[in-house]
């Protein structure tokens, strides 16, 4: 097996040499690469499911579901504990179709306090051209970041906002019951409302640049440009984004992280068998958008570890 690295001190890659079996690799490995380095990549290795489960669970097994997800994913595995996530998928004309739209760096559901510590990525299929994963180091673009703009994120939290309709809330919290809904928000960390029509309306708020789970490092890690991409889109009546105080985010210094996100985007090009581990408290991750839907990458999200 063969250990590099994707920038500095950001990112191991570890390929197979023949004979070579991802099963083998340590826990002790897994979690050394994964403090320092925020990403590992396996390629090469040819991996199955089966193989997949016995690796994700060499660093932890509390796996989570997609349950206050912004979008809708089908779970596979969760019985046994073993929850695997599809990829987004939307419903156009009655037909439930992946969503194939580049989406921009982010990290995984920072709209709330129920979010996941680790992402397991695995490659089914690949596109036949596009559809890369593509990721991006949140400390290093912090440091990029000017001055004026760590100086206002410091200062102001980020306001995560979202009315659901009668309708879509019970697709989103998995219960008819809105009692039960709300429940779930405020264990949460959110507050609601509920309109007479029954529209439930959530509201987070949370910094935009928390430390890292390991190292302590500031990073600028969170799930705003996801949101910020649907403004002016009918999905902004359901969703959007705001600073603590009510403003819209400077258009400037979205310019700004845009600019260094894309200097610093990492595209990951997947061959089936192949899969990567994100440290969701440092690593943002996003995707080229794609044509061929029979991609098929596999999400499992870890709440947490022991380490
Ligand atoms: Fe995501």
């Amino acid at each position: 097996m063969q250990t590099t690295f994707l920038q500095d001190d950001f990112g191991a890659i570890l390929t197979a040499e023949p004979g070579d079996k991802a099963t083998d690799i340590s826990p002790e490995t897994l979690q050394s690469l994964l403090t320092k380095h925020g990403t590992i990549l396996f390629q090469g290795f040819n991996t199955t499911t089966e193989e997949f489960d016995v690796i994700t669970d060499k660093l932890g097994t509390d796996y989570m579901n997609y349950k206050g997800g912004g979008y809708v994913r089908k779970t596979t595995g969760e019985e046994d504990g073993k929850t695997m996530l599809s990829t987004s998928t939307t419903l156009e004309k009655g037909k439930i179709k992946p969503m194939t739209m580049p989406l921009p760096l982010h990290a995984e559901m920072f709209y709330t306090d129920k979010r996941p510590l680790l992402l397991w990525f695995y490659c089914v299929t690949p596109a036949e051209k596009d559809g890369q994963t593509t990721i991006g180091d949140g400390v290093a673009i912090y440091k990029r970041l000017s001055q004026k703009w760590k100086d206002l994120l410091a200062e102001k939290r980020l306001m995560y906002l979202r009315s659901y309709p009668d309708g879509i809330w019970q697709n989103i919290y998995q219960t008819d019951d809105i009692e039960v809904a709300r429940g779930f928000c405020h264990d949460s960390g959110m507050t609601t409302e509920v309109d007479a029509d029954n529209t439930l309306h959530t509201t987070y708020l949370t910094t935009a640049i928390p430390k890292t789970r390991w190292g302590g490092h500031t990073a600028y890690i969170n799930s705003a440009m996801t949101v910020v991409m649907q403004e002016g889109t009918d999905r902004e009546k359901l969703s959007s984004i705001r600073l603590e105080d009510g403003e819209r985010l400077p258009r400037e210094m979205i310019k700004e992280i845009v600019d260094i996100q894309s200097d610093l985007i990492i595209e990951l090009e997947w061959q089936s068998g192949d899969f990567v581990l994100l440290d969701n408290s440092r690593t943002m991750h996003g995707r080229r958008g794609f044509e061929d839907t029979r991609r098929n990458v596999l999400l499992r999200m870890v709440r947490d570890v022991a380490f």
